[in-house]
C-alpha cells in the first residue's frame, strides 16, 4: 500500500472508531426499576412519573424501564437482583426489609401504630424515617424516599368482625416477623408468600385470607376470590424507594441532581394520589358486588387493638425499642390508651 493511500486508511479508520465511541458516549444510562404492583396503583403510578419526569429533564441522558406487576422478578429475588446490580431501582414495601438484616422498617407494621397519613407523614418526613434508610447503607443499598400506599384491609371467605373470627384461618403475609406476630395475635396461621401468587393462593384455597391496602386487593382483583372484606385500618403498607448505592454514587454529578429532583417530584405526586387511589379501590370493590364490605365499629376496632397492641411490646427486642419510642414521641402514640 502506498504511504498516502494508508494515510487514507487510517485517518478512515479513526473516524469510524470516534463515531462509534461517540455513540457509545450518546447512549442513554439505563436504569431498571422492578416493582410488583399493577401500573395503576400508588405506586405503579409514581414510578411512571419518575420515568417521565427524569427522562425529560436529562434530555434523555437516561432511560427509566419500569418493570410492573412482577415482570422482572418477584419480592424477594427482587432485593437480591439490586444488590447483584441486576436492576437498579425498586420500591418494597417496608415491610421487606427483615430478610435483608434491616428489621427496623418492621416497626411501620406494627397494629395501629399510625392513625392515619398525618402521624404516619411525622415519621417519613422526620428525622426517624431519615434514619431508618441511612441503616440500608451497609447493605449497598441507598434509600431514596418513602412512598405511600395505605391503611390495609382483612379479607376472606367468613366475615371478620371480631378478634375470633380469625382463629385457625390461614393468612398469606409479606417476609415480616412483625405481621406473623399479628396474625398470630388473632389466632391465624400466618403464611409468607409473594406478592404475584397471592391471588392464585386465595382462588385455590392454599390461603384462607390476607390483608393488603384496597388499591393493591383491587388491581389484583383479589376481591374476586374473597366473600368478605373488612374496613380494619389495622396496620400501614408503604415503600422505600432504593437504589444500588455503587451505581448511585458513579452517576455524573448533574445527572444525579436532575434524578434526584425528578424522586422528589414523583414522591409529592405519589403522596397526592395514594389516598385517593385507595378510596377509590374501595369503592370499586363494593360497586363490583363480588365482596360485602364491612367497616368495624368503635366496639370492634377496640378489641381489635386490644388483641393486637400487645405485638409492640412482643416485638420490641426484634424492631428495637428506641425506634417504637421514637415513633411514639413523634406521632404521640400511646400503646395503654385505646
Ligand atoms: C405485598 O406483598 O402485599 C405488597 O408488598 C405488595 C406491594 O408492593 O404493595
Amino acid at each position: 500500500m502506498k504511504t498516502n493511500t494508508r494515510i487514507i486508511v487510517i485517518a478512515v479508520a479513526m473516524v469510524f472508531a470516534s463515531m462509534l465511541s461517540a455513540q457509545a458516549a450518546d447512549e442513554p444510562i439505563v436504569i431498571k426499576f422492578s416493582h410488583v404492583v399493577a401500573k395503576n396503583t400508588p405506586k405503579g403510578q409514581a414510578a411512571e412519573k419518575f420515568k417521565e419526569l427524569a427522562e425529560v429533564r436529562t434530555k434523555g441522558a437516561v432511560k427509566i424501564e419500569v418493570y410492573a406487576n412482577s415482570a422482572l422478578y418477584k419480592d424477594k429475588e427482587e432485593m437480591e437482583a439490586l444488590q447483584l446490580g441486576a436492576v437498579q431501582m425498586l420500591a418494597p414495601s417496608l415491610s421487606k426489609f427483615g430478610p435483608l438484616g434491616v428489621k427496623d422498617f418492621e416497626a411501620f407494621d406494627l397494629p395501629y401504630i399510625f392513625d392515619g397519613y398525618a402521624d404516619l407523614h411525622k415519621v417519613t418526613d422526620g428525622p426517624v424515617g431519615q434514619g431508618l434508610l441511612k441503616k440500608l447503607d451497609a447493605k449497598g443499598i441507598l434509600g431514596l424516599a418513602y412512598w405511600d400506599n395505605g391503611f390495609k384491609v382483612m379479607s376472606a371467605n367468613k366475615p371478620l368482625k371480631n378478634p375470633t373470627d380469625f382463629k385457625g384461618l390461614k393468612m398469606r403475609i409479606q417476609s415480616s416477623k412483625t405481621l406473623d406476630a399479628q396474625m398470630r395475635a388473632l389466632g391465624a396461621i400466618p403464611q409468607v408468600m409473594a406478592f404475584s401468587e397471592v391471588y392464585q393462593a386465595l382462588q385455590t384455597g392454599v390461603v384462607d385470607g390476607t390483608e393488603n391496602p384496597p388499591s393493591n386487593l383491587y388491581t389484583q382483583k383479589m376481591h374476586e376470590v374473597q366473600k368478605y372484606v373488612t374496613v380494619s385500618d389495622h396496620g400501614y403498607l408503604g415503600y422505600a424507594v432504593i437504589v444500588n448505592k455503587k451505581f448511585w454514587e458513579g452517576l455524573p454529578p448533574d445527572i444525579r441532581t436532575q434524578l434526584d429532583g425528578a424522586m422528589k417530584d414523583a414522591t409529592a405526586f405519589e403522596q397526592q394520589v395514594a389516598k385517593k387511589d385507595n378510596d377509590d379501590a374501595l369503592d370499586a370493590v363494593r360497586k363490583s358486588g363480588k365482596s360485602e364490605i364491612y367497616v368495624l365499629s368503635a366496639d370492634e376496632k377496640k378489641a381489635w387493638k386490644k388483641a393486637l397492641i400487645p405485638v409492640h411490646k412482643e416485638q420490641e427486642e426484634r424492631i428495637g425499642k428506641d425506634v417504637i419510642q421514637e415513633i411514639y414521641q413523634a406521632t404521640g402514640f400511646n400503646p395503654n390508651k385505646l
